[in-house]
């Protein structure tokens, strides 16, 4: 990192992508835990420990949703929002908490009326941050627009505060390159997700958004993008049904730091992340 990002006027914003399972869940805890000692390899990579940790939890239960209790168990290891995608309303129990849990986003473009909300403030460090969550509809659902009601909630949150970031979980790579020409300028950082596969096109857009197509994943390595290969290979070699089960082996942590102007919202960096654990 360069000195000038360092200043008190610059504020950091660690994202990271779909946790899967119990290993994603222990990379996470394992990297977060690194990024706490000032001493250490991860925190001198980012250069000081994030104003605000955002996180994508739509696998945290065992590849499929998450529990109240996953959300427990990474608030306190530092996360402020859990974002979500398809995978959101895959345990029933969801439907009790998520009202409760206003840092707890499903994509916004969810048809009017859905549980929960796909959009949060959280406030730290006497800054004040929002948080969209928007799904993609080429290859899935057939939501409502991802850029119209993105462009809704942040005309909406632009009154409140200029750090804005959107995570995007999409399938489309075209979705998320679009999404963010489209926001450039207007948002902190445009993230992708879903995908599961770290793209390697981080980069600052002219107009000072932090844009990455997907983020990666937090979850096993040698798995088909975190189940375990024989289960996939029984439903894509042999075309049998088949019970996806989390992949073993080791695992690793995958997002972005973003460094932004605490004023402006403008980014002036960003840093992919991929941290390893056996
Ligand atoms: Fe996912
Ligand atoms: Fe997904």
């Amino acid at each position: 990192m360069e000195a000038s990002h360092t200043s008190d006027n610059i504020i950091t914003i660690l994202f990271l992508g779909d946790v899967i399972g119990k290993p994603g869940r222990e990379v996470v805890k394992k990297y977060l835990e690194a990024l706490k000692q000032p001493d250490s390899a991860e925190r001198q990579a980012i250069g000081a420990y994030p104003d605000f940790i955002v996180v994508n939890v739509e696998n945290a239960a065992h590849g499929f949703g998450v529990t109240k209790d996953h959300i427990q168990e990474l608030k306190t290891l530092g996360v402020d929002v859990f974002s979500g995608g398809n995978h959101t309303f895959d345990r029933k129990e969801i439907f009790e908490f998520i009202d409760q849990e206003p840092t707890l986003l499903r994509p916004a473009n969810y048809p009017e009326g859905t549980a929960g909300q796909g959009h949060c403030f959280v406030e730290k460090n006497g800054h004040k941050l929002a948080v969209i969550n928007v799904m993609g509809r080429v290859f899935m659902e057939p939501l409502r627009s991802p850029f119209l009601i993105a462009e809704e909630l942040v005309q909406k949150v632009s009154t409140e505060t200029n750090l804005i970031l959107i995570d995007l979980h999409a399938e489309a790579t075209a979705e998320k390159v679009a999404m963010g020409w489209y926001f450039d300028g207007r948002v902190t950082g445009l993230v992708g997700t879903h995908t599961h596969v770290q793209t390697a096109d981080d980069r600052l857009l002219h107009k000072g958004t932090a844009y990455i197509t997907d983020a990666g994943c937090c979850g096993p390595t040698d798995g088909v993008i975190g189940m375990d290969q024989s289960g996939v290979f029984k439903r894509m070699v042999q075309q049998l049904p088949s019970r996806f089960e989390i992949a073993g082996g080791p695992s690793a942590a995958c997002g972005v730091v973003i460094k932004a102007e605490a004023h402006s919202g403008r980014a002036v960096d960003i840093l992919r992340i991929r941290y390893s654990c056996t």
